[in-house]
């Protein structure tokens, strides 16, 4: 549904809201636009317009085209491939399926290396969005106490969890987001990989969720936007900054 829209509004959320299953920014001709995946045409009170995608298509060129990927010490390989590893290396197995998250977009890698750049052993982690699991599936690789994924789109329950039983993973993963009832009440690491004003409206459910002294990733900004997300965090909060293309995560101890 490409269409000019405004990024510094909260549309991205909006498109999630109203029950998109992905959405990117891209350059475009006219300037920048904004592609929304939704499973059927629906009456939308947006400028844009509606466009057939054939998605078996996509995801079987995908999947031949995918080579292991090397984050830190995570190895994130599809079955197919059989990458030889290094010592220390460690693989997670992710075959593209529905559900976003085989390692090859930048945000995904940026959340893998500040998750494996932190002591994870003993601690706990919940990830927002988990999409294919693959950040939690990590963070159990990387020694994490527990590992819970929450995502709104009952899909991709399901592929995450097929992902944690190909890994032998203790990930887990539940339907929903930061409300689920579910939930332990503080984890000491939360990571989530969304968008920009996502991130901005969920800022005070991430808030309460991580323990004081804590770690949030935030994730799936685009550099000229992680003003949004710096300027919603708590006072005190000194983020530091990944850069990887045009995408940027931005992680901060959560003031004690
Ligand atoms: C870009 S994918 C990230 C997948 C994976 N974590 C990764 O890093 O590759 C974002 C996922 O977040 C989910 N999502 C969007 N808004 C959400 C929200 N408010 N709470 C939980 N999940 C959300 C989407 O359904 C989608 O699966």
């Amino acid at each position: 549904m490409p269409g000019a829209l405004d990024h510094e509004s909260p549309v991205l959320a909006r498109l999630f809201a109203l029950g998109a299953t992905g959405a990117m920014e891209t350059a475009g001709e006219q300037g920048p636009e904004t592609l929304a995946y939704f499973p059927e045409e629906l009456p939308l009170d947006l400028e844009g317009a509606w466009e057939s995608v054939d998605e078996v298509d996509y995801v079987r060129a995908y999947r031949e085209g995918l080579e292991a990927v090397r984050v830190g010490p995570l190895v994130i390989a599809p079955t197919h491939r059989h990458p030889a590893l290094q010592a220390g290396e460690q693989v997670v197995w992710l075959d593209p399926a529905t559900a976003f998250g085989t390692g090859h977009h930048e945000t995904t890698r940026l959340a893998l290396a500040a998750l494996s750049d932190l002591d994870l052993v003993g601690r706990s982690v919940l990830d927002v969005g988990a999409g294919s699991g693959i950040l939690a599936i990590a963070a159990d690789r990387l020694g994490a106490a527990s590992a819970l994924g929450v995502d709104v789109d009952a899909a991709t329950v399901p592929v995450a969890r097929a992902n944690a039983a190909l890994n032998r993973s203790r990930a887990r993963f539940l339907e929903g987001s930061l409300d689920h009832p579910a939930l332990p009440r503080t984890f000491d690491v939360v990571v989530a990989n969304l968008y920009a004003e996502v991130h901005v409206t969920l800022m005070a459910a991430y808030l309460e969720r991580v323990v004081p002294g804590g770690r949030l990733l935030l994730t799936g900004v685009l550099a000229r936007l992680s003003h949004l997300v710096e300027r919603a965090l708590p006072a005190g909060a000194v983020p530091r900054l990944r850069h990887e293309g045009e995408w940027v995560l931005v992680e901060v101890e959560v003031p004690r």
